[in-house]
């Protein structure tokens, strides 16, 4: 991809700092709209659900300031380099389409991997062929594999960003010929249904019924179809909160930890059981990657 690939460091934080500007701004609009000038800005829960969806609109009137877009190119770049002590870059590396076939791939994963004998996601599979093809050591991944607040993505989450921006506009469609890829998902099921840890807490807990939010977060009914399949197409996505890239991993280790069970470790089988359950159940969603959250 070579949009926005021109950009540089202060191109991004002239981006970021711009989406701030944008919201405090929106706020205030949002806030001022129903309320005389010298009011002071409005902070119920409506008032500000009223300027994030202005803001969300505003953001994807144009498409391209979406600041998800630099790491997909970044992640671009990082895909065709010569990297890693074998000094290849990943253009073998096969997402299920065939070798070096990246278009439209991620709209079928998870999918079940004959060589690798297992069912992966998109990020666990650039992590193997990483391995593989690049001999890259995971173990030195892994301890650190999700950005701080205000760092950019990874280089596997940005690889991830530019893979699934190939979907974009396709269905989401994982694989489910493969009796591990319907193992995958009834795993996800259960683990989804599973209520554990010192909360008792299941995903369905926050998850399961619609309309429930935590503060102003309104929290998505994974577990319908119809909801799943409004938000389930847009990951990674850039996240404005922290301001950077998450990916969907990212994503669940952090529902994890607000479970507060041990953390969730990437590319679990556990990981990539709940992600095939949850594609699995916004089947038919259209992918717009990378997507924008709050
Ligand atoms: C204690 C409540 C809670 C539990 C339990 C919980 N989550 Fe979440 N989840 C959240 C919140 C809050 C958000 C939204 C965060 C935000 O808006 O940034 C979220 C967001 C998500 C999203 C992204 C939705 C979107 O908008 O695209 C997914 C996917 C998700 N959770 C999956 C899970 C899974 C799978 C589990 C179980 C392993 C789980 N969550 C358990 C609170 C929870």
């Amino acid at each position: 991809m070579t949009r926005g690939g021109g950009r540089s460091i202060f191109g991004r934080i002239a981006v970021q700092v711009a989406l701030v500007v944008m919201l405090l701004a929106v706020g205030q609009s949002a806030a001022g709209e129903s309320s005389k000038p010298q009011d002071p800005p409005s902070s119920s829960p409506e008032a500000v659900e009223r300027g994030l969806a202005q803001f969300r609109k505003m953001l994807t009137e144009d498409p391209w300031s979406n600041p998800a877009f630099l790491d997909a190119d970044r992640g671009e770049a990082i895909w065709k380099e010569k990297r890693g002590p074998r000094r290849q870059s990943l253009e073998a590396c096969d997402l299920g389409l065939g070798p070096g076939v990246v278009d439209g791939a991620y709209a079928q994963l998870p999918r079940y991997f004959p060589d690798a004998r297992r069912v992966m996601d998109v990020e666990s599979r650039v992590l193997w062929c990483m391995q593989r093809y690049q001999g890259f050591n995971a173990a030195a991944f892994l301890k650190k594999p999700y950005p701080a607040s205000g760092q950019p993505v990874g280089e596997i989450g940005a690889i991830a960003t530019w893979i699934a921006s190939r979907s974009d506009k396709k269905t989401m469609a994982p694989r489910m010929s493969h009796p591990k890829e319907w193992e995958a998902v009834a795993l996800g099921d259960a683990l989804f249904h599973r209520r554990q840890g010192p909360f008792d807490f299941s995903c369905a807990s926050c998850h399961g019924e619609k309309g429930k939010r935590i503060r102003l977060q309104s929290l998505p009914q994974l577990s319908s179809p119809a909801e799943a399949r409004k938000v389930m197409g847009e990951w990674p996505a850039y996240r404005v909160s922290t301001a950077h890239v998450m990916t969907l991993q990212h994503r669940l280790m952090d529902c994890y930890w607000q479970m507060r069970l041990p953390p969730l470790r990437f590319g679990a089988e556990a990981s990539i059981a709940l992600v095939a359950y949850l594609k699995h159940v916004a089947q038919g969603a259209e992918i717009k990657a990378p997507g924008l959250k709050r």
